[in-house]
């Protein structure tokens, strides 16, 4: 067993029709799906998400992007899965992300791109919880 990361799939993957071709490439690259819902944020939800941004000048922006349709929030599990999950999507602006990156691929701006990834070992925990129970999680481990 790996140790888990927290994925979105962001409202401008939803939009463009892509979540199969994304999670194909994170599954692909050895991330097993612990569990997965596809939901509407609402304002507070994201808020309470992003938290950590509410003094940025893009927080307000951010916030009105995830609540503009619905999303995939994915737990992950896979060896090294913080980092390696932050190495598969590539840099936050597709513009400085490396070739073969899912943002270099798919994201069109800094703001819309695509996916979320957490950042620490810590934060994944939290943001995993943010979304789903512990019976959620237990329940789907047994594959
Ligand atoms: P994320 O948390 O979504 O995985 O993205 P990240 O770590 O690569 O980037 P972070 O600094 O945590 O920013 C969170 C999200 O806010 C939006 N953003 N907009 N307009 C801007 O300058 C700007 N900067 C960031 C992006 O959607 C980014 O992923
Ligand atoms: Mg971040």
């Amino acid at each position: 067993m790996g140790n888990r990361t927290l994925a979105i799939l962001k409202p401008d993957c939803v939009k463009k029709n892509l979540i199969g071709e994304v999670l194909s490439k994170i599954t692909g690259a050895g991330f097993k799906v612990l569990a997965l819902k596809m939901t509407k944020l609402t304002k507070d939800s994201a808020g309470g998400f992003y938290e950590i941004h509410k003094e940025r000048p893009f927080f307000n922006d951010l916030i009105e992007y995830m609540t503009s349709g619905a999303c995939v929030p994915i737990a992950l599990e896979k060896e090294n899965a913080v980092e390696d999950f932050r190495k598969l999507i590539g840099a936050t602006d597709p513009t400085k992300a490396e070739e073969g990156t899912i943002r270099k691929l798919y994201a069109e701006s800094i703001e819309q791109n695509i996916v979320h990834g957490s950042d620490s070992d810590e934060n994944a925990a939290k943001e995993i919880s943010h979304f789903f129970s512990r019976k959620e999680l237990l329940e789907n481990n047994g594959h």
